[in-house]
C-alpha cells in the first residue's frame, strides 16, 4: 500500500470514531441538549449530565447545600414532577414518607440526563451568588468570632431576619452555612458569627486564614427561621454559642420597626468566657420597652462572681415563663438544646405551629 494513504486512513479511522462515540453520548443521554424546566415558568436549555444542583447553579438559580452535594445536610431538597429517576439510598434517610410520595428529592443526588419539570420554592428564585470582601473581624470570646463582609457583585442583599447564607472555603470543596447576624436594614454588609468547631474545616479555615481584604463567595439568602411579622405575639427567643447571630438579626430590625411585641431573650452559655455582646444586648433593652436579656450560666467559674441567672436554660426558661398559649418561640442552636427548649415551652402551652427554630447541627 502507497503510504502517503496512511495518514488519510488513519484520519477517516478517527472521524467514525468520534462519531459512533457522539452517536452513543446521544443514545445513551451523556452530553445532550435537555430542557430542565423549573416551576412552569422557566425553561433552561441544558447540555452534559451533572448534577441538577449543579446545574441550577450553573444557571443562577442557587439552592442550599450546606454540605457541598455530599448527601449529608439533606438542604437541597427540590420537587420532582418529570424526570430524574427513582430514589437513591444516599437521598432516603433524609426523606419523609410523605416527601418520597410527593417525589421530593436531593437534587445534588440527581444527574441531568433527560428532560425534568421540577418545582422549587419561589424565595430560592431569589438566592443569588456573592463576591464579598471581609473588612471587618472582631474576636467575641476565645472561640467565637465576627465576620463582616461588604458585598461586591452584587452589591446588595435583601433577606428576612432570621435566614442564612453559605460560604464558600476557597480552594476546598467546602460549602458552610451561617446565619446573618446583622440588621437587614444595612443590605450592603453581611456579618457572620463564626464559632471555631476543632478540626472544623469551614471554621479553622474562617478563624486561622480569613483575613481582612480577602474576597469570598457567599450565596443566599436562605431558610424558613425568620421573624414572624403577622402576629404581634409575645416572643420567647432561646439560643447558646453562635446561636445569638439570627435573633441579633432579628432583634435589631425589631426595634428599627418600633415593636411592642413583649420579647425575652434567654441566652445559655457554660461560663462567663462564652458571654458576649452582653453590653450590646443591654443597649438593646434600653432602646426597647418591652425587650429583656436573660444570659445564664450552666458551669459558672469560681472567679466569675456570677449574680445572674445559673443552670441550665431550659430551667432558666422554665422557672421564669408563664402560660405561653399565645406566644412564639424562636430557638437557635444544637439539636439537642432545641429539643430540649421544645419540651419546656410544650409544658408551658406553646403550640407546636408557633415553634420556629434553626438547627445548628448537619
Ligand atoms: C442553617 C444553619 C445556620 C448555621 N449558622 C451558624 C452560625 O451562625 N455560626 C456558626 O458558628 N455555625 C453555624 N452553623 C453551623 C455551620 O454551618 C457549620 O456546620 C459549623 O461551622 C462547622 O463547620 P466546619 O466546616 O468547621 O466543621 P466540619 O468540618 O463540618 O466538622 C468537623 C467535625 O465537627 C463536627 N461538628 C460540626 N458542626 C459542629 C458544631 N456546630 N458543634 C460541634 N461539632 C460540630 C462534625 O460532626 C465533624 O465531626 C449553621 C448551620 C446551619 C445548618
Ligand atoms: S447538598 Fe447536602 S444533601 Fe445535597
Amino acid at each position: 500500500m502507497n503510504l502517503v494513504y496512511v495518514p488519510i486512513i488513519l484520519l477517516g479511522v478517527l472521524i467514525i470514531i468520534a462519531g459512533l462515540l457522539i452517536l452513543a453520548d446521544h443514545l445513551l443521554g451523556g452530553g445532550g441538549e435537555r430542557t430542565l424546566t423549573v416551576n412552569d415558568k422557566k425553561e433552561i436549555v441544558v447540555r452534559g449530565d451533572d448534577t441538577l444542583l449543579n446545574t441550577l447553579s450553573d444557571n443562577k438559580i442557587f439552592i442550599p447545600s450546606a454540605c457541598g452535594g455530599k448527601a449529608t445536610c439533606g438542604f437541597c431538597k427540590v420537587r420532582l414532577l418529570e424526570g430524574g429517576g427513582d430514589i437513591k439510598p444516599t437521598e432516603e434517610p433524609f426523606l419523609s414518607k410523605e416527601e418520597q410520595a410527593r417525589n421530593v428529592r436531593l437534587s445534588c443526588q440527581i444527574k441531568v440526563r433527560e428532560n425534568m419539570r421540577i418545582e422549587i420554592p419561589e424565595g430560592l428564585l431569589e438566592a443569588s451568588e456573592y463576591r464579598a470582601k471581609v473588612v471587618a473581624v472582631e474576636e467575641l470570646t476565645y472561640d467565637t468570632r465576627l465576620v463582616r463582609f461588604k458585598l461586591i457583585e452584587p452589591n446588595e442583599i435583601d433577606f428576612k431576619p432570621g435566614q442564612y447564607a453559605q460560604l464558600k472555603v476557597p480552594g476546598l470543596d467546602v460549602i458552610r452555612a451561617y446565619s446573618i447576624a446583622s440588621n437587614p436594614a444595612n443590605t450592603h454588609e453581611v456579618e457572620f458569627i463564626v464559632r471555631l468547631v476543632p478540626k472544623g474545616l469551614a471554621t479553622t479555615f474562617v478563624h486561622k486564614a480569613l483575613l481582612v481584604g480577602d474576597e469570598i463567595i457567599l450565596t443566599g439568602p436562605y431558610g424558613d427561621f425568620y421573624l414572624r411579622e403577622e402576629t404581634n405575639r409575645e416572643m420567647i427567643c432561646i439560643a447558646g454559642g453562635s446561636g445569638k447571630a439570627p435573633i441579633r438579626s432579628i432583634l435589631y430590625y425589631l426595634r428599627d420597626q418600633g415593636s411592642k411585641r413583649k420579647i425575652t431573650y434567654f441566652f445559655g452559655a457554660r461560663a462567663k468566657r462564652d458571654l458576649y455582646y452582653t453590653d450590646e444586648m443591654r443597649a438593646l433593652e434600653k432602646e426597647f420597652d418591652n425587650f429583656t436579656y436573660v444570659p445564664a450560666l450552666s458551669d459558672p467559674e469560681p472567679d466569675d462572681a456570677w449574680d445572674g441567672e445559673t443552670g441550665l436554660i431550659t430551667d432558666v426558661v422554665d422557672r421564669t415563663v408563664g402560660d405561653l398559649t399565645e406566644a412564639e418561640g424562636y430557638l437557635c442552636g444544637s439539636p439537642g438544646m432545641i429539643n430540649a427548649c421544645i419540651k419546656v415551652l410544650k409544658t408551658h402551652n406553646m403550640p407546636d405551629e408557633q415553634v420556629y427554630f434553626d438547627n445548628f447541627d448537619l
